[in-house]
């Protein structure tokens, strides 16, 4: 199988056991958005977590619960970064962001129910590790993570002076880097191994997906990336681009998946498809 045919044919697991979570859920509006939200992405963060399971031998079941969870938390941190407060974006994976398809209050609400779905498909009974995986959810999103990223993102636009590599390297491992970490390292924690290694590659991954993300932006072609384009120099984002230019970024990019790669040595050829997986970050056109 070519690695686009293993990351879809992941895809649709996840959002298969996406769709069950929902359909257990009251029908409503709320519910409805959420469907929107969970449908059409890459799911590469759904493929890290059922390949770092696969490394540690975890049942497919409980690996597709916690590949579930960080597609739903994920989906959430894309409602609400495309909020008129956050980035204003109205189109996301080719179709009306979520705010647009049906109200703000709307895309708030299926926004903060995905963050809860997350946990709750963490928690489910049977699920190893459980609470080490709700734990590090929980830091990943939150003000150390996820959110203490978007948080730097926003205040950038306006900061008086651009920031420093140091400044958005640490605002973008918070932004991207925290979800790919737990993504990455779910394998491990729920087998109580070392998650050392996958934790060193998904820093170095994380980086490197944002930076190609800026890149996008800066060249990408908007039909193909589903998004709209050509935003973050207008809105003064904090990016690699910004600062370094476009080519150094793309040789920062590039260095960093190396680094990616050459952590996995401990898994030696198991870890291929993670190898491609790193590939595939940096050469995508969406
Ligand atoms: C977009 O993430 C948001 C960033 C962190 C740059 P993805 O590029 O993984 O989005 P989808 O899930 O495939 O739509
Ligand atoms: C979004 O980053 C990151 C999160 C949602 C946490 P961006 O704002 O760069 O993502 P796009 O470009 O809108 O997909
Ligand atoms: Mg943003
Ligand atoms: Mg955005
Ligand atoms: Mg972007």
């Amino acid at each position: 199988m070519s690695f686009p045919q293993a990351l879809n044919s992941a895809a649709l697991s996840v959002s298969e056991r996406l769709s069950a979570a929902l359909m257990g859920l009251p029908a409503s509006r709320v519910r409805e958005a959420m469907g929107h939200a969970v449908y059409g992405g890459k799911g590469l963060r759904g493929f890290m977590v059922l390949q770092s399971a696969a490394l540690h031998g975890i049942a497919r079941d409980h690996a597709l619960n916690a590949a579930a969870a960080i597609e739903a938390l994920h989906a959430y941190s894309l409602i609400h970064d495309d909020l008129p407060a956050m980035d204003n974006d109205d189109l996301r994976r080719g179709r009306p962001t979520v705010h647009i398809a049906y109200d703000e209050a709307t895309a708030i609400l299926a926004g903060d129910a995905l963050h809860s779905l997350a946990f709750e498909l963490c928690a489910q009974p049977g699920q190893p590790k459980a609470a080490a995986l709700v734990l590090g959810l929980a830091q990943a999103g939150g003000a150390a993570g996820m959110v203490l990223g978007q948080a730097l993102d926003i205040a950038a636009e306006t900061a008086a002076t651009p920031l420093t590599l140091a400044q958005i390297t640490h605002l973008q491992a918070g932004k991207t880097g925290a979800l790919f970490a737990w993504a990455c390292t779910a394998g491990p924690v729920m087998a109580g191994a070392d998650p050392a290694p996958l934790h060193a590659y998904s820093q170095a991954l994380g980086l490197a997906f944002q930076i190609a993300d800026d890149i996008l932006d800066t060249e990408g072609d908007a039909q193909t990336a589903g998004k709209r384009l050509q935003k973050d120099a207008d809105a003064g984002k904090a990016t690699f681009v910004s600062l370094l230019g476009l080519e150094p970024a793309r040789q920062r990019a590039k260095s960093l998946i190396d680094q990616a790669c050459d952590a996995l040595a401990p898994y030696g050829d198991k870890a291929q498809s993670l190898h491609e997986a790193a590939r595939f970050v940096i050469s995508r056109d969406k």
